[in-house]
Order: C-alpha cells, then sequence, then structure tokens
C-alpha cells in the first residue's frame, strides 16, 4: 500500500492560456485570482485536507520570476507545506515534465512505493482527493491508478479525453483524447492518483519517442494521449466519477464561473473570508469577498459573486455584480460592472456601463459545463462573452462596453459592443 505524500501540479507555460489574454499577459495564468486566492491556491487547500500530504511540487515552463516565488513562499507559510517550483526548460507536455523530474516525486526518506497527486492547474473543483484515495485503496489495495472523471453532455464530450468503464464497475475499458465521435459521456476531469509505477509506462513512451523520432520537443509526451491508453491495459486504471460542480477555466468567461463556484465553496466552509451586511455599509447581496484594504462605498450595491482586489475604490451609488475587480482599481460613482473583470489600475468612469454575456451553462442539464470554445464564431466576429479591460485602461464617463475585450492601456471615449479594442 502506498502512501499519498506528494502532490503536483501542472502549471503549463507562457505559451499555454491564450484564450485567457489579455489576463494572462499580466500573470501566469494558474497564479490568477479566483474568489480572491490565486487559482491554484485552491488545489494547494485541497492537497492540505490530505493529511499525509507534505509536499507540493509545481511544474512549469515559466521563468522562476518574483511573481511565482512570492506564491511559493507564500503558500509554504500558510499551509505549511514544502512546495516547489520545477521549471521545465522546454514545454515538455503533460507527461514530460513529470517524466523528467521523477526523480523528485518518487524521493520520499526510507520509502520507494509512494502514491503522489498529479492535478491540473486549469481545472475548478472541490477536489475529492481524499475520497480518490478511498477509492485506490478499495479497487487495487492503494497500488493502482486513478483518474477523476466527471460527466459531460454527449455533444460536449467529445472535446475532452473519454473514459469507457466496465459495467457496473469504476474500472477503466477504455481511454481515447477528444475522439472523432461519441465514445461515452464520461470525461477525464483532469485530477490523478498515481503510484510510481507509472514512470515505468512513461518510460517505455519515452524511449519509443527516441528511437523513432516522434515527439518535438523531442522530450515531450502528453499524459493523455500517450500515457493513460497504456495504464488501462495494466487493468489498474479506476475512474472516481466526481458528482459535483466541474469546470475547465480556459478563457476570461469561465473564470467566472469558477469564481462563483469557490466563493459558494467560502460560504460552505470558510464564511469569515466572505463580506457581510452591515449598518452604514455597502449593501451585499450573496456571495461577495472584499480584500481589507478596499474601499466600497456604503451607497454601493456589490453581489452575488464579486471579488473585489487589493487597494481598489468603489464609489457611491456603483453596482458590480458577477465580476472580479482587481488590484487597484477604480469604479466611479453610478457605474455599473456586470459579468466582467475590470484589470488592474484600471478606471470605470461615472454613470458608464460594463457589461458581459453570462454564457451560463444549461440550468436543465446538470452535466453541462461552461464551454470555452474559439472566441470567434466561423464568421470570424467575437461570439458574445464576458467584458474584460486589461490593465490600466480608462473607461470615459457615461461609455457603454458590453461584450468586449480590451488590452492593456486603452482609453475609451466612445460605446463598444462585441470587439477586441487592440
Ligand atoms: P486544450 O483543450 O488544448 O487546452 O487541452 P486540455 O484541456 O486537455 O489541456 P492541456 O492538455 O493543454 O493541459 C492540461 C493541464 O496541463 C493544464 O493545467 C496545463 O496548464 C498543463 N500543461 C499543458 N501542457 C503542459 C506542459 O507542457 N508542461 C506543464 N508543466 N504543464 C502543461
Amino acid at each position: 500500500m502506498g502512501e499519498v505524500t506528494k502532490a503536483v501540479i501542472l502549471m503549463g507555460g507562457p505559451q499555454k492560456g491564450t484564450r485567457f489574454r489579455p489576463l494572462s499577459l499580466e500573470v501566469p495564468k494558474p497564479l490568477f485570482p479566483l474568489a480572491g486566492s490565486p487559482m491554484i491556491e485552491h488545489h494547494i487547500e485541497s492537497c492540505k485536507k490530505v493529511p499525509t500530504i507534505n509536499e507540493v511540487l509545481l511544474i512549469g515552463s515559466y521563468q522562476y520570476d518574483s511573481q511565482i516565488r512570492d506564491f511559493v513562499y507564500h503558500m509554504m507559510k500558510e499551509y505549511k507545506l514544502q512546495v516547489r517550483y520545477l521549471q521545465e526548460y522546454v514545454p515538455m507536455g503533460t507527461a514530460g515534465g513529470l517524466y523528467h523530474f521523477r526523480d523528485q516525486i518518487a524521493r520520499v526518506v526510507g520509502s520507494d512505493t509512494s502514491n503522489f497527486f498529479v492535478l491540473n492547474s486549469d481545472v475548478c473543483c472541490d477536489f475529492p482527493l481524499n475520497e480518490m484515495i478511498a477509492l485506490n485503496q478499495e479497487t487495487t489495495n492503494g497500488m493502482g491508478f486513478m483518474i477523476m472523471g466527471t460527466k459531460a453532455p454527449p455533444d460536449e464530450a467529445v472535446n475532452y479525453g473519454c473514459i469507457v468503464t466496465e459495467p457496473g464497475s469504476t474500472k477503466v475499458l477504455h481511454y481515447v483524447e477528444k475522439p472523432e465521435t461519441y465514445v461515452s459521456n464520461i470525461i477525464n476531469a483532469g485530477a490523478y492518483l498515481f503510484s510510481t509505477e507509472v514512470f515505468k509506462h512513461m518510460a517505455q513512451v519515452f524511449d519509443e519517442h527516441h528511437k523513432n523520432d516522434l515527439a518535438f520537443p523531442k522530450d515531450s509526451i502528453s499524459l493523455e494521449r500517450n500515457v493513460l491508453p497504456g495504464l488501462v491495459g495494466t487493468s489498474k486504471l479506476h475512474v472516481y466519477l466526481l458528482n459535483q460542480f466541474w469546470s475547465q477555466i480556459k478563457s476570461g468567461g469561465s473564470a467566472i464561473h469558477a469564481n462563483r463556484f469557490y466563493l459558494s465553496l467560502f460560504c460552505k466552509y470558510n464564511r469569515d473570508r466572505l463580506a457581510t451586511n452591515f449598518e452604514d455599509h455597502a449593501t451585499i447581496l450573496g456571495d461577495v469577498r472584499i480584500h481589507p484594504s478596499a474601499y466600497v462605498d456604503k451607497t454601493a450595491t456589490l453581489g452575488p459573486n464579486v471579488y473585489v482586489g487589493a487597494g481598489v475604490r468603489i464609489e457611491a451609488g456603483a453596482r458590480v455584480k458577477e465580476s472580479i475587480i482587481l488590484d487597484r482599481a477604480e469604479l466611479k460613482e453610478h457605474c455599473c460592472v456586470l459579468y466582467s473583470i475590470v484589470g488592474w489600475d484600471s478606471v470605470v468612469g461615472e454613470w458608464s456601463r460594463v457589461e458581459g454575456h453570462s454564457a451560463d451553462p444549461d440550468p436543465n442539464d446538470p452535466y453541462a459545463h461552461v464551454h470555452s470554445g474559439s472566441l470567434f464564431n466561423k464568421n470570424g466576429q467575437l461570439n458574445p462573452g464576458i467584458t474584460i479591460l486589461g490593465r490600466g485602461v480608462n473607461v470615459s464617463r457615461e461609455v457603454i462596453v458590453l461584450s468586449t475585450i480590451v488590452l492593456p492601456h486603452k482609453s475609451l471615449v466612445h460605446s463598444k459592443k462585441n470587439q477586441i479594442i487592440l
């Protein structure tokens, strides 16, 4: 039986996260704040709930700059875990980095049989890590491989990795990444529990790639395409089926949903992180988190599902709903911000309206997910989505900005609809 002592978070790198621009130009996507905490802090908080985990490794191809260094330092202090960033010299794919750093992942003092989690950074859910350990124990005496799955409507499932299980069992019989036609409505939800035996399978793939010159860059391996199908052959790959909210975070629109979900988790587990209504303070509707250094006028109304960052200033009569207001932004008197992300240091003028299109998944389908397809339709027009103001954008007074993406440091003096402002 292998004890689970580590978790690895796959961070990607600057080449990834293109659908998250312009926000990912300013901050590595895995550090973008959702409900006020960097995206992968939610993952680390879930790891902290597994008593045997003592180390979290972050693997990515971002430069180890002050943003990542400060984050690592803060996580170690806050969660009393060993946290380390391991930098890939080039993006090595979802398994290439795991294989490259296998010695660091497998190294546990006094044991070589430890198990470890692998979590995609761009997945949002209440990670059921203890439940995955329990199922791994039950199915393979803790010696197998486990993948977190969720269900998706058939027409959406083909956009993900699809999993076929033995009827009435959790055993995986077949795995295919983004199939051309419908295979199964159980999809790969981007979290895994592996024993270190997985490295033997990665070694086979790696050797084959090298021998036949199959991969570019030559050390890159895809977990989904190259490794998981091989694990199926061991009969030790099982699926833990998630029965709650799950979303990928690919676009700004999905960040609004993830923000909403993590605020709802705070409401369940950490109510003290959320704002409450006090006499002579701003009106708070539903789940709202406000950084202690932000100023919010008592006649403003916030919520539901709003995060207000550090040093933000929200003036009299402003209305904010389903939005993320990033550090030091200013919302002037009587402006209205709905379904939008307002970038760091941006200003929304008096009586202006910044509004996005919500694109909520079908409320009647419990397994419908936030779809982060292409930004454009087939005629090359921008699909209606949330409004994103990049860093340092200035929206003049009485301007209306609808479903528009505005690149950093632009000034808008006229109203805009369904555009990208370059
Ligand atoms: P897309 O639909 O193309 O975005 O694919 P996907 O949803 O299957 O995601 P993808 O395989 O690109 O990434 C899954 C996770 O692995 C994400 O958290 C990425 O940030 C991360 N990831 C992807 N490629 C790499 C890589 O080369 N190195 C590392 N360390 N992480 C990666």
